[in-house]
């Protein structure tokens, strides 16, 4: 923390954000898009993805680890589980492990649904271990919300986008098989509670209707890193604009190519990362 005597906090640490793969790469957007001063390091553990399908016990001790590597190695001031999976197993325990902020993607997710739905009925789907944890359910209830929740766990969707396959009838004859029980459900909004779902948005909306409006976590994520970031004095010096680094314990040249689609061409390197 650098903190001169009569001038304003900052720090110019960078903001820590990770995810099983790809699907971090839609709340980093959004955070560069609107904190476009700060510096951001990802990470992707895309050697172990998909998280969804394994015992929470097990993804929570991912979360712990590239958490250890984001605040040991990296220094960074803030951590951003992008990923609604890691968020459902972990983010109690990181925030109790760790003396900075962590900022999850369930809350804020759900923030936004409400905010958008006329008829209270909100439907949420996302990875098999989310969806079990019962996240959503004790995070809409935090809220006193009067809304039906429809709950639809969406098994292959995380394995269709780290393919990048986005588009092909076999995504869509999927996206149609595993929404079909959210049809019947009358729901106006739907919270895609999978942060490698919006890659998928163009065919979800397609099967939902124009009546069900889509929502993702990641504007609203954002918004929250830049509430967190005013409260606490975190931010980086202002001027400039902050440098992205990208990390993934897969096959980087892979990561590379398939996120730079995905996110944009601050993503032009990527450093590898190797588990023991
Ligand atoms: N993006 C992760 C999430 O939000 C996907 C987890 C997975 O790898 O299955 O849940």
């Amino acid at each position: 923390m650098v903190e001169a005597l009569g001038s304003p906090a900052v720090d110019d640490r960078a903001i820590g954000v990770f995810d099983s793969g790809f699907g971090g790469l839609t709340v980093a957007r959004a955070l560069i898009d609107l904190l476009p001063g700060e510096d951001l390091v990802y990470f992707g553990d895309t050697a172990r993805y998909p998280y969804g399908p394994r015992p929470l016990d097990e993804v929570r001790e991912f979360a712990r680890e590239i958490t250890s590597v984001l605040v040991g190695r990296h220094d960074v001031k803030m951590v951003v589980a992008a990923c609604n999976t890691a968020a459902a197993a972990a983010l109690e325990l990181l925030r109790f492990e760790h003396d900075l902020p962590v900022v999850g993607v369930i809350d804020p997710g759900v923030r936004a649904a409400l905010a958008v739905t006329d008829n209270r009925r909100v439907g949420v789907i996302g990875t098999a271990g989310t969806m079990a944890s019962g996240a959503y359910e004790r995070s809409v209830a935090s809220h006193r919300a009067n809304v039906v929740l429809t709950c639809c766990a969406c098994p292959g969707f995380v394995e269709l986008v780290e393919r990048g396959e986005t588009t092909s009838p076999a995504a869509r004859a999927l996206v149609e098989e595993r929404l079909a029980p959210l049809r019947q459900a009358q729901i106006d909004t739907l919270l895609l509670g999978c942060t490698h779902y919006p890659f998928l948005a163009r065919i979800i909306a397609d099967m939902m209707g124009r009546e069900v409006v889509l929502v993702s976590s990641a504007d609203e994520t954002a918004f929250e890193v830049r509430s967190i970031l005013k409260e606490t004095g975190l931010f980086r010096r202002t001027g400039g604009k902050g440098a992205h680094r990208f990390i993934s314990s897969g096959d980087v040249r892979r990561f590379r190519e398939l996120g730079s689609r995905l996110l944009g061409p601050e993503l032009d390197d990527v450093e590898g990362w190797t588990w023991d």
